[in-house]
């Protein structure tokens, strides 16, 4: 007999941190294993926070988060979408990776079924996977025009006990973007079935053509059974900020206060703060980002793209690669040889979901020059160990 519950006792650490928690900030490492870059979050945002401390910002905030962030926000999404969302709407739980937590809190439990498209970042299963509910993945098909999913497979994996199902576009490891019209066959289908669509846009602003990805909310009507998920850790830069925002339905704000107050009790005052200047001074470096993540997705273009035994597919948005080697038969040992051997980290792909043995996920935020001395160690290691399958 064991106290905890069998889905918290049997929870795996995921395959990311498995790697790089053994050489964590070590300098001789070129790290592509986390989701983020290495430049630092900007001087006006910090200045932001900096300036909440110093005039005794150290209070509890409302649960749903601060009243000028939350109208910001709704600045922000009516500038990039045309859409006026009601501020009732919107909350600040935390961090984005929260508001996944607290949304499938609210529509999973036991003996559920929640649909995850995948593969996904390890996390997300985890959260899913605490509920009780029992997991079920649809699966992007690798193509010649890259990762594709349509609405319809979606829709063809929902059971009757379906009661949430989980997307994120663009992908993280895949960049597989979602377009408008499959986004409102399938709210349409969630709509008519009771299903809660949690919509996860963290990269919205990584695609790379155009400025910003087909969000959920421009088809969706006010009150969908939807939660959109966003944060402002990738696209201002501030992942350890652990700050990001929900659109939910209004009928949900209730919920939504009394989760955030358990879970969190909203959001580090002086870094919502941090984040209304990221909002409102933050085009500039928001497209910076994006040039500079355009570069590097040519680096790896460039270093993979004919590579003769490792697959790749240049992604359509987020900043990952998740290349394939035919005969990779254990990713973990794959990546844990790597690190060994030329001191860069990548993430092992089985720990995307299930049919990613064979598939490593390679983060290009880093800065050019590491990013090019990364790829062309990963070369010389996979040229070294040809017949790769043979590893161990
Ligand atoms: C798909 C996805 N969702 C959510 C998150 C979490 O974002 P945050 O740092 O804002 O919690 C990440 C971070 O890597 C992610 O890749």
């Amino acid at each position: 007999m064991h106290p905890l519950r069998d889905e918290i006792e049997t929870i795996e650490q995921n395959g990311i941190t498995k790697v790089a928690f053994t050489r964590m900030h070590d300098p001789e490492v070129i790290p592509l294993w986390f989701g983020e870059g290495d430049v630092v979050t900007p001087d006006f945002v910090r200045d932001a926070a900096k300036a909440a401390l110093d005039d005794g910002q150290t209070f509890y905030a409302h649960t749903r988060g601060r009243p000028e962030l939350r109208a910001a926000l709704q600045v922000y999404l009516d500038g990039l979408y045309g859409l006026d969302i009601d501020p009732a709407r919107i909350t600040v739980p935390g961090s984005a990776m929260l508001g996944v937590t607290i949304a499938a809190q609210m529509a999973l439990s036991n003996g559920d079924h929640g649909l995850i498209v995948s593969p996904v970042w390890p996390n997300i299963e985890a959260v899913f996977r605490v509920t009780g509910a029992e997991l079920g993945h649809v699966r992007q098909r690798l193509t010649d025009n890259g990762w594709q999913l349509t609405a319809e497979e979606i829709i063809g994996a929902i059971r009757p006990d379906t009661k949430a199902i989980f997307v994120n576009s663009p992908c993280n490891p895949t960049g597989w973007v979602m377009d408008a019209e499959s986004q409102a066959e399938l709210l349409a289908a969630c709509r008519e079935r009771g299903v809660l669509l949690i919509a996860d846009e963290v990269y919205h602003r990584t695609v790379f053509d155009g400025d910003h990805a087909p969000s959920f909310l421009e088809v969706a009507r006010h009150d969908d059974p939807l939660v959109v998920v966003n944060g402002f850790s990738k696209a201002w830069a501030m992942t350890g900020w652990r700050v990001g925002w929900v659109v939910t339905p209004a009928r949900h704000r209730l919920q939504w206060t009394a989760l955030s107050e358990c879970f969190n009790t909203g959001a580090t005052v002086f870094a919502q703060l941090g984040a209304v200047a990221a909002l409102q001074q933050g085009e500039d470096f928001v497209r910076q980002l994006q040039q500079q993540y355009r570069r590097g997705r040519e680096i790896v273009d460039h270093a993979l793209r004919d590579h003769p035994v490792i697959d790749y597919c240049s992604p359509a948005g987020a900043f990952y690669a998740f290349p394939k080697i035919a005969d990779l038969s254990d990713s973990l040992a794959f990546v844990e040889d790597l690190l060994a051997e030329e001191d860069v980290g990548l993430a092992p792909g089985y720990t995307f979901g299930p049919g990613n043995e064979s598939h490593f996920r390679l983060c290009f935020a880093q800065s050019h020059q590491r990013l090019e001395e990364g790829l062309q160690r990963l070369t010389r290691f996979v040229e070294r160990h040809h017949g790769i399958g043979n590893l161990r």
